[in-house]
């Protein structure tokens, strides 16, 4: 992996900051590390090295305002944004320091209306693990949920056929699944990847532009997916669906709502694509078992609610 790395951070707005805060860090288990002037808090997944990936911000409707993946060096990054302006994306740069630990940010919309950035810049702060000789986790990976890290985004909004022209011919990601319409040929979700992972982002068509589905974050082991299920349940999360594995990805998850409506995933599993593989497509008919492997079902407020 020489390009873009990773999906590295993404702004969620919520409705009431502090109860927000008391969810992200108690239930789901992150690892809070700074507040900005801007009224933003930032948190970091326990195993996470960088000082952060997920923020949030107060505001009166739910969603998400932007994502960002980070690329190898500077020079990938300049590269990167010569690239997308020569293929017609218009970008700008969000200055450094902008978002706390983090250097110039450069930005850009999306076909499906979602704000997009590419950065090379944020500090490390490390896992609370020692580089010599770690020991295998600590205290934070026991406090709450505790995923380890932010694995990727599904995202709703118009002409995704026009987002994987991106992904693929500018910012090197591979077309790993994909679901196809009830006409055999319109392609009506896509997981993309740009690394070793079954998707770092997936796209959905979806009318409305820049709709947030949810953000997934990653658990160690299928029994931590079922202890996040009962911490859930403890702290009467309202759960969307699983436990249960999709055929699609083969992820093993539980999706739930945090307290503004945001759906975010727990999950682990899944297998490792490589660049020359090729394309897994699921049709129409097989999509509820793409969906929920063992339930075969179309959940439908999976499929129709979005922040
Ligand atoms: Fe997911």
């Amino acid at each position: 992996m020489t390009g873009v790395l990773r999906p590295g951070h993404v702004q969620i707005r919520v409705f009431d900051l502090e109860e927000s805060v008391r969810f992200y860090r108690d239930v789901l288990g992150l690892v809070e590390t700074g507040r900005d002037d801007k009224g933003r808090v930032y948190f970091k997944c326990w195993d996470e090295r960088d000082h952060n990936s997920y923020i949030i911000r107060q505001a009166e409707e739910a969603g998400i305002d932007f994502f960002g993946f980070k690329v190898l060096n500077v020079e990938t990054l300049d590269k990167l944004e010569a690239d997308l302006n020569e293929y017609g994306i218009e970008t700008s740069r969000m200055p450094a320091g902008d978002m706390l630990a983090t250097g110039e940010r450069v930005r850009f919309t999306l076909p499906t209306g979602h704000i997009m950035e590419l950065y090379a810049e944020k500090s490390a702060v490390g896992n609370g693990l020692t580089n010599a000789n770690p020991g295998p986790w600590n205290a934070a990976s026991e406090h709450g949920i505790a995923p380890v890290r932010l694995d990727h985004m599904l995202l709703y909004g118009p002409n995704v056929a026009a987002n994987k022209k991106i992904f693929e011919e500018v910012l090197g990601f591979f077309l790993v699944e994909r679901v196809l319409a009830e006409d055999g040929e319109f392609e009506a979700a896509l997981w993309l990847s740009c690394s070793h992972k079954v998707h770092d982002i997936a796209f959905v068509e979806h009318p409305e532009p820049g709709k947030l589905h949810h953000c997934s974050f990653l658990m160690e082991s299928w029994e931590k997916v079922l202890r996040a299920g009962d911490i859930m349940s403890m702290n009467e999360v309202s759960v969307d669906i699983g436990p249960t594995r999709h055929g699609i990805t083969r992820g093993c998850t539980i999706y739930a709502w945090d307290p503004s409506g945001n759906r975010f995933e727990t999950f682990m599993g899944g297998y490792q694509p490589y660049p020359d593989y090729e394309t897994i497509t699921w049709d129409w008919d097989h999509f509820p078992q793409g969906l929920d492997y063992p339930q075969r079902k179309l959940h439908e407020s999976f499929l129709t609610i979005v922040t």
